[in-house]
């Protein structure tokens, strides 16, 4: 198919709309495309002495070239200097999201969709639920653990960016769960990081967590130390140390995030020993008191899902430099006494709380953001607490009440906080 000069133009200037979007860059039309539009114009009437006559088409053509040039500078010039990326190519990138089906990869995933990406999601449904992957993402259920299931998607998808999420994040639970918790989190890892290499995917990015910190000076930054406290931690700093080593190997690029305290829609209210949102919400639906382990003072930064998870996604596509570690999430830290009572004004819940034994875990925890926030040039920050439970609240309330099973293969009982055995 020949394409005039205004169809090339036009099919430029919407291909360009989409993938800054898609960059989060500034939408057009940008500075450039206006300048350019302008020049075009100037060049139709500073040639037209010698043209002789102006036309309303000629004027169109000419401006709508000018855009066109515009949009080039912008995506060659302009963005690469400020570390984002357009892609030339209109093609779909195949991406392969591990726990697609759970919270974060769900929305992660379906940020990509909206992209246009070609998204395949693997999950085993151990946390997540089918129904929550995607409208327009592939579904394959099937384990981490499953070596040859892995190799045989990557040998059918070539995937050249891979989103790796698929974990059991019960950090409290882990060190009852050691085996489990490794087998899972780190040897899965390795599952996917092995075929990832055998296939040349091109960038790996990784859900880590703070918990690789430990105990660590606060705000927790990632030029801090890791000291992980706990089985959980060790195998997400585990995984990220093997990350570094496979790039440094193998060439595969690598982009670790380390999140924490996420909250929103989707999230499971079907875990008794994680995510304290879900926990709370699910015990307002049954009328049951807020249940808070020790004093309720120790500190955390609740991070509202939407807030991190498009820039997850961009990660598989932007240009990093030397920084590939990022913390990201919210800012504002509160007590779990303040999450409690926050969540009851929202929810107008009439639960008491009640204070049980306390557990083990670290008592403040918040990170610093500024480097995410200089590189991906955005606010990770950007719902506040309470809108943020609003908005959840109005997705639990249509789930409706959830059942928590207790976990059915814990290693070690000795220790375990009374309160999850029953
Ligand atoms: N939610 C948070 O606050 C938080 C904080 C820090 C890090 N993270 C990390 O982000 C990622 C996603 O967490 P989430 O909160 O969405 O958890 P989630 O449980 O909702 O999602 C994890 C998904 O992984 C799947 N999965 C688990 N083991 C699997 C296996 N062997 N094979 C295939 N699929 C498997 C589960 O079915 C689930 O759908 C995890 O890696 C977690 O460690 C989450």
């Amino acid at each position: 198919m020949t394409l005039s000069p205004t169809s090339t133009s036009a099919s430029y200037a919407a291909f360009f709309t989409r993938d800054h979007a898609a960059a989060r860059a500034p939408s057009l039309p940008s500075r450039w495309n206006l300048i350019g539009a302008m020049l075009g114009i100037a060049t139709q009437l500073w040639f037209m002495p010698f043209w002789g006559r102006l036309t309303i088409f000629g004027l169109f053509v000419l401006a709508l070239w000018g855009y066109a040039i515009g949009s080039f500078v912008h995506a060659h010039f302009v963005l690469p200097r400020r570390g984002l990326e357009v892609r030339l190519s209109p093609r779909m990138t195949n991406v392969l999201v591990t726990g697609g089906a759970g919270f974060l990869g769900a929305h992660v995933a379906a940020a990509l969709v909206k992209r246009g990406e070609s998204v395949v999601v693997l999950d085993d449904l151990s946390g997540g639920l089918a129904e929550q992957v995607p409208e327009g993402a592939t579904f394959v259920r099937g384990s981490i653990l499953d070596d040859a299931l892995v190799e045989s998607l990557f040998a059918a998808h070539r995937f050249e960016v891979v989103y790796h999420l698929a974990a059991y994040a019960a950090e409290g639970l882990s060190p009852f769960i050691r085996r489990y918790n490794y087998e899972n989190n780190v040897v899965g890892s390795m599952t996917v990081l092995n075929a990832a290499i055998r296939h040349h995917t091109r960038r790996f990015v990784f859900t880590s967590s703070i918990a690789v910190y430990g105990t660590g000076e606060l705000p927790l930054r990632e030029t801090h130390t890791p000291h992980p406290g706990d089985p959980y931690g060790i195998a997400k700093y585990a995984v990220e140390l093997d990350l570094a080593a496979a790039t440094h190997q193998f060439g595969i690029e690598h982009v670790i995030f380390r999140p924490h305290n996420v909250y929103g829609e989707l999230q499971s209210m079907r875990d008794r020993y994680r995510n304290v949102v879900g926990i709370f919400l699910n015990q307002i639906m049954r009328g049951e008191p807020l249940t808070i382990f020790g004093n309720g003072e120790q500190t955390r930064a609740f991070t509202y899902v939407s807030d991190i998870a498009p820039s997850i996604a961009e990660s598989g596509f932007i240009q990093l430099g030397a920084e590939r570690i990022f913390n990201v999430g919210g800012d504002v830290h509160c007590s779990v006494n303040e999450l409690a009572q926050t969540l009851l004004r929202v929810t107008g819940g009439a639960s008491i709380i009640r204070h049980v034994e306390a557990r083990n875990e670290v008592t403040h925890a918040y990170s610093d953001h500024s480097r995410i926030q200089r590189v991906f040039e955005m606010s990770t920050n950007k719902t506040s607490l309470e809108e943020g439970l609003r908005q959840t609240w109005l997705w639990a309330k249509a789930q409706g009440v959830q059942q928590a099973p207790v976990f059915s293969n814990i290693e070690i009982l000795r220790g375990l906080p009374p309160s999850w055995t029953r």
